[in-house]
């Protein structure tokens, strides 16, 4: 507290990222990164872009890459929006698409940046119970709302909602928006950015920092009605009007653009998902069915702290959360077989 602090400030209360230790040799399960790289084409694109032409503004509108993601979807550019990473994305979605003074509804378990912009921007909100076995009741969202929100496949559960129901909480808000966080959904789920030309209220939000192995880039975007898109557009022309520089441009556009390194990457962190939760099973933990490239997992007889503390001493990190319902649960990271085979050891030893 500071006597220069607003006193919206004052009463803000932040969203926590997942620690980003310094120390080397650690095994590190704990931010849902991808344990395996981006592309080479993607670092000659950026090496590319390292020239005289960094002293001009990138483009404001990223019209080549708004260009490659529209045809990889198989829609319009004005339908695509970029953003600095899906965070910033999202914190247009929630000040420029929402209803302020009507409760947005998510649900009581998901992305714990959610009531941090509801915070920020002074929203109301309700949270949705999800099911005694962590799953999204589409049912639950059929009450008046000022928007929902939802990812899919959940964070921290993993557990993904099939798109009938999504179709579901559609066609129950065609008067709200309805905003569909895909930060996963390569990890095995089906997109509903095929919904799109059918549901005017639909925007999905995606990023590039899961499967296309670039958290470090801060590349996101949303596809929606062009309605939908130009709000976001007057949002972000409020605020930046260059979120995206020019190597994250010309990296984003490349990833794009080696679709068989993407989906090498990602068959391998499903495959490693499908062993990892084998072995956990073998060791006494109930594990959530995932489709993302995290599991969320609890054991019966030890503690999800004891063992997050246990993993630790070991050089292993992973995330607990410490609030109602989930506190017995880790949820880890997909890493790489040589990572995950040390994640198992390390929980056999505790
Ligand atoms: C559900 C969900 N949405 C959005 C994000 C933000 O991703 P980024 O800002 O890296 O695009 C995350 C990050 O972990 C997430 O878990």
């Amino acid at each position: 507290m500071s006597k220069f602090w607003s006193p919206l400030v004052n009463d803000l209360v932040p969203y926590v990222p997942g620690e980003q230790p310094k120390m080397a040799n650690l095994v590190k399960l704990n931010t849902n990164e991808n344990p395996f790289g981006p592309s080479p084409k993607v670092i000659e694109a950026i090496q590319a872009e390292l020239n005289d032409s960094l002293r001009l503004y990138p483009d404001p509108e990223g019209e080549g890459l708004r260009q490659t993601i529209a045809a990889y979807h198989k829609v319009k550019p004005e339908q695509v929006f970029l953003g600095n990473g899906s965070d910033e994305v999202l914190a247009h979605i929630f000040y420029g698409l929402f209803q302020h003074g009507e409760p947005i509804l998510f649900p009581d378990i998901t992305y714990s940046f959610y009531p941090v912009y509801c915070g920020l921007y002074n929203i109301q909100s309700r949270t949705v119970p999800l099911t005694d076995r962590f799953e999204i009741n589409p049912e639950d969202y059929k009450q008046p709302n000022g928007g929902v929100i939802f990812p899919n496949p959940n964070a921290p559960t993993g557990r993904y909602l099939g798109l009938p129901h999504v179709e579901g909480i559609l066609a129950a808000n065609p008067e709200r928006v309805v905003v569909v966080d895909e930060a996963y959904i390569d990890f095995g789920g089906e997109s509903a950015i095929t919904l799109i030309d059918r549901y005017p209220n639909l925007l999905v939000c995606q990023t590039l920092s899961k499967a296309r192995s670039l958290a470090g880039l801060r590349v996101g975007f949303a596809v929606g009605h062009p309605e939908l898109i130009e709000a976001l557009n007057r949002v972000k022309n409020s605020f930046n009007s260059y979120p995206l520089d020019r190597l994250a441009l010309a990296g984003a556009k490349a990833a794009y653009e080696d679709e068989a390194w993407f989906r090498t990457c990602r068959d391998r962190v499903i495959s490693e998902r499908e062993r990892v939760t084998a072995a956990l099973e073998g060791l006494g933990f109930e594990v959530l069915p995932s489709k993302a490239n995290f599991i969320f997992a609890r054991h019966g007889e030890q503690s999800g702290e004891a063992l997050a503390r246990g993993l630790r001493e070991q050089g292993i990190i992973v995330r607990h959360f410490n609030k109602p319902r989930i506190s017995g649960f880790l949820r880890i990271t997909i890493g790489t077989a040589g990572q995950n085979d040390a994640l198992i050891e390390g929980l056999r030893s505790l």
